[in-house]
């Protein structure tokens, strides 16, 4: 594979997910939620079911049917340990680094910016451009200072204008060190899964709640965009979308009808309300499906991620493919799996730069891939055992320990522009 000059490779996490000692509406709401979770949390044979535990992980640390798997607590510790975090993955091979700046922690008291904290996360900077890597940075990745879940979180009229002054303050502060910024990532996760389905916080669940959180996050990535833009011309500033890729079960009206709506929901519409407002878009890539009316997924399953979503390399090719006609740089901010065993990871991210070497060859403007994750964090209202890290994370030590698909990656990156 000959990637074009310039290209970043790395790997991407999240503030919440990894840094641990967070306080915002995921802390408060796991805390009420985590016996819940335990209890809820079936070995079930249902391989379509979100967040599947498998028989193999049962017994692993945190234990998935223990309430402690489900508090963020002090997560990996990437807070205090971001500095060895980073030399690892410059030692990986990395050229760039995709995290995020917990707003929780910035701006703890509505107005109040916290200045140790603003010099938390130049540190964090700094330790990645030091290395001569590229940070790419993501200013929401959904969670929510107390102060403004308070007001409504998402659902409050007045969230696109609090992120935009938050985003406004970062651009200002790290102006000639980040060049990359997201707004928001993922708008489509926290609208399915905290308005549509409910299962995430503030689990509203409702068809009016979930389309007011659609257009508001729109709305917040637009005043986002504008807001860092006025505090530096220079900055490259995008989104993340999450994306699956459905193909039609059959080849008749219904299922491709089904196809289409859902393509229009998950991704068309949001574009078409936030058009004009990217330098560059990215891709975050897990889920493919063969959908029949009304929306049943027929895959074939042939190889499954701890989790039982279908590892299918090839989607992110046709992905790439439909975004090329947005006219911008696309960037694929996020694509893995959880694999406690490493088993199909190296193969997933061989074959997943195969399918996007082979768009770029046919002339897509792809100019980077960050691996879903750097290391071992918490999923959400899953908690601990799903493991997506290139690094291995003890729970109980802490201790990092490199996986052999890491190992791969590298050679992969090495080889990269031959
Ligand atoms: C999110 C991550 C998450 C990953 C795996 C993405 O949707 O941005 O936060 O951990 O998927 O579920």
């Amino acid at each position: 594979m000959n990637f074009p000059e310039g290209f970043y490779f790395g790997a991407a996490t999240s503030s919440h997910q990894v840094e641990g000692g967070n306080h915002n509406d995921w802390s408060e709401w796991e805390k009420a939620n985590a016996e819940r979770l335990a209890r809820e949390a079936v070995h079930s044979k249902h391989k379509h079911a979100w967040g599947n535990l498998p028989e193999y992980l049962l017994n692993t640390y945190p234990n998935p049917r223990s309430p402690q798997n489900y508090i963020s607590g002090r997560a990996s510790d990437h807070y205090h340990l971001f500095e060895e975090d980073i030399e690892t993955a410059k030692q990986l091979g990395h050229n760039a680094y995709r995290f995020s700046i917990e707003w929780s922690r910035i701006e703890p008291q509505e107005g109040k910016f916290d200045e140790q904290e603003i010099n938390h996360y130049r540190a964090v900077i700094r330790a990645v451009r030091a290395r001569h890597m590229e940070p790419f940075v993501t200013l929401w990745h959904w969670t929510i200072p107390l102060w403004l879940r308070d007001k409504g979180g998402v659902a409050s009229r007045n969230f696109p204008k609090y992120f935009a002054r938050y985003a406004e303050r970062m651009a200002k502060e790290f102006k000639g060190e980040v060049r990359f910024w997201m707004t928001l990532n993922e708008p489509q996760s926290v609208i399915g899964n905290s308005y549509m389905t409910g299962i995430w916080p503030p689990q509203k669940k409702g068809p009016i709640s979930a389309l007011q959180a659609y257009n508001r996050l729109a709305e917040t990535h637009i005043e986002g965009f504008k807001a860092i833009r006025r505090a530096d011309t220079q900055a490259k500033i995008g989104l993340a979308h999450a994306v699956t890729y459905d193909e039609p079960y059959r080849n008749n009206f219904l299922d491709r009808l089904t196809v289409n709506l859902r393509s229009y929901f998950n991704r068309r519409r949001f574009i078409a309300l936030t058009r004009g407002y990217y330098d560059w878009v990215g891709i975050q890539y897990y889920f493919h499906n063969r959908i029949s009316f009304p929306g049943r997924s027929h895959n074939e399953n042939k190889v499954v991620s701890d989790m039982g979503w279908e590892l299918y390399p090839e989607g992110i090719y046709h992905l790439v493919r439909e975004f090329r006609k947005m006219g911008v740089p696309m960037y694929i901010t996020e694509s893995g799996l959880a694999d406690s065993r490493d088993t199909h990871r190296a193969d997933y991210i061989r074959n997943t730069l195969n399918w996007i070497h082979k768009a770029i060859r046919e002339g897509a403007d792809v100019r980077g891939y960050f691996h879903w994750s750097l290391l071992d964090n918490f999923e959400w209202s899953n908690g601990f055992w799903p493991r997506f890290g290139l690094i291995e994370v003890d729970y109980k030590t802490l201790e990092r320990k490199v996986r052999p698909s890491a190992l791969i990656y590298k050679e992969i990156i090495q080889n990269a522009h031959k």
